[in-house]
């Protein structure tokens, strides 16, 4: 086998570490949040109802955006290793994030706004004395903010994209996908920021939409919205968004895994045809959470059903394949980037299973408003997606390639990995059991299984703290200033 002579890049610009910071820190707080929530319903405290609604839309609001921040900085990071990318557009989106954060969580704890981070109509405006007209406006106004920034980031990346290779259909290798395969299709990292790119546009104007037309009816209810209208817009942009961040984040396993196998990861015609047909369906499977709507349009639901089944193989199954083939018999060296980005394939795989069944609408009917849904999602983002990143900022916070990673580390991966699943599970056989999502209060038949959670929760609390303070504590030598070292192995660089 030809040796694969990619340099390793130790190390990241101060901007991409910028962003990784504020996703730990943030990722850590919400976290807490997280195991507050399960002790409260697993009736090991008692916040009352009101707080854990406060929690519960700091939790999911604050995840979803340092899942994309996080996201961002990976796609960000290697991106700009093969397109001329704005450092100031940037920073920019970091600044709206922070500006955005900052409105919400003045909503949220000073206002009091508890209405979800999903804001479904016409929750925010009909708090019935709950909350006040401005804390709704400050928490979808915070939403805008930090829609603004991925929107000026995303235009960026489309405007580099094409200034290199002239069409968003050719940086997704449609050339090569629908013509004569020349070997010269873009690299995956430049076909997922474009899949990416494209799919985050549409959604965040979609978003941006609604929350413009909800902030005007806060204060003018005679401004009336269709809620229907309002459910279709929210879910496109809410799971188009929290679809984009693991597209972002799996970036570092084609990027990295390469690098420790001293093989490529070839943007090849099934990968091609897979980003280009999840570039379609990402944006026609939401309805998938609207199944048990009756107002909708019944073609619609057919199309989230079918969609929703297509839409989980292509790129799981061409990303699930080709790490398997990149990993077998290569020799690869495994330390904790390298375990972790394995790990987050298969807790990608295995979060999309629970979606997959409660994508089929007589299962829906029963399960959707159950644990089960949270059980995939959590499953998907945190030992897939949020795996993926601890990946990332172990890859670049590596002081010698070769180096043995301390025991401590090795036994956080062990209790996060064990943890990560048995807190999932939990989610998930609450589901099976009926359990009611979004409840602060549990019924009594209820509560064991919110006691082995919140046992479990702790547990991933504590590896993500050695993780994160392991990444902060090698902050400095992090930084991109830090010497370019090549794999010692395979390559004999
Ligand atoms: C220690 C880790 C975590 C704990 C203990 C935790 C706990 C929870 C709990 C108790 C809920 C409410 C469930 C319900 O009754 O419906 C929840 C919801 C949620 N979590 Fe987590 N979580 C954790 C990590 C994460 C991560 C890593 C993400 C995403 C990156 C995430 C995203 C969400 C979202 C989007 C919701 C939905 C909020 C809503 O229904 O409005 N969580 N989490």
């Amino acid at each position: 086998m030809a040796a694969y002579t990619k340099t390793v890049d130790r190390g990241a610009s101060p901007a991409v570490l910028a962003y990784l910071v504020t996703a730990v820190a943030t990722l850590l707080l919400m976290m807490v949040f997280g195991v507050l929530m399960r002790m409260e319903q697993a009736e090991l405290i008692a916040l009352g109802p009101m707080w854990f609604y406060q929690l519960m839309t700091l939790h999911g609001a604050g995840m979803v955006g340092i899942a994309a921040i996080a996201g961002a900085a990976i796609m960000w990071h290697f991106l700009a290793q093969y397109v001329a990318l704005s450092p100031r557009i940037f920073l920019a989106n970091l600044g709206l994030f922070l500006a955005g954060v900052a409105m919400i969580l003045a909503s949220v704890i000073g206002g009091h706004f508890h209405g979800g981070w999903t804001f479904l109509h016409p929750l925010p405006s009909r708090s019935m004395g709950m909350w006040s007209p401005g804390a709704a406006a400050l928490f979808m106004g915070g939403l805008l903010v930090i829609g603004t920034g991925f929107l000026l980031l995303h235009l960026d990346i489309a405007r580099a994209l094409l200034a290199r290779y002239g069409g968003l259909g050719r940086a997704l290798g449609w050339p090569q996908l629908f013509g004569r395969d020349d070997g010269n299709a873009p690299p995956p990292t430049v076909v997922a920021s474009t899949m990416v790119t494209i799919v985050n546009l549409v959604g965040l104007v979609a978003g941006a939409s609604i929350l413009a037309m909800m902030m005007v009816n806060v204060y003018l209810p005679s401004f009336a919205i269709d809620a229907l209208l309002a459910k279709n817009l929210i879910y496109f942009f809410g799971h188009v968004f929290v679809n984009a961040t693991i597209y972002m984040a799996v970036i570092a396993v084609y990027e990295i895994l390469p690098r420790y196998t001293q093989r490529p990861w070839k943007a090849n015609r099934p990968f091609l045809a897979s980003w280009t047909a999840s570039t379609l369906m990402v944006m026609f499977i939401y309805p998938h959470h609207l199944l048990m709507d009756f107002a909708m349009p019944k073609w619609m639901l057919v199309m989230g059903h079918v969609i929703g089944y297509l839409n989980t193989v292509p790129i799981l199954l061409v990303t699930a394949y080709g790490g398997l083939m990149l990993v077998y018999r290569s020799g690869i060296r495994w330390d904790m980037a390298s375990r972790l980005l394995f790990l987050s394939l298969f807790g990608w795989a295995a979060g999309a299973m629970p979606a997959f069944i409660d994508g089929t609408i007589g299962v829906n009917y029963v399960m959707h408003n159950t644990m089960w849904v949270p059980g995939h999602f959590h499953t998907y983002l945190l030992l897939g997606m949020i795996t993926m990143v601890f990946g990332f900022m172990y890859y670049i916070g590596k002081p010698a390639r070769d180096g043995i990673d301390a025991a401590l580390d090795r036994v956080a991966l062990w209790v996060f990995a064990i943890a990560t699943l048995g807190f999932t599970l939990s989610f998930l056989y609450s589901g099976k059991a009926s359990v009611a999502r979004r409840y602060a209060a549990h019924l009594p038949e209820w509560v064991p299984y919110d006691r082995v959670a919140a046992v479990f929760a702790v547990l991933v609390v504590a590896a993500v703290l050695v993780f994160a303070t392991r990444f902060l504590l090698r902050l400095p030598a992090a930084s991109m200033d830090a010497p370019r070292t090549a794999l010692a192995r395979g390559a004999g660089a």
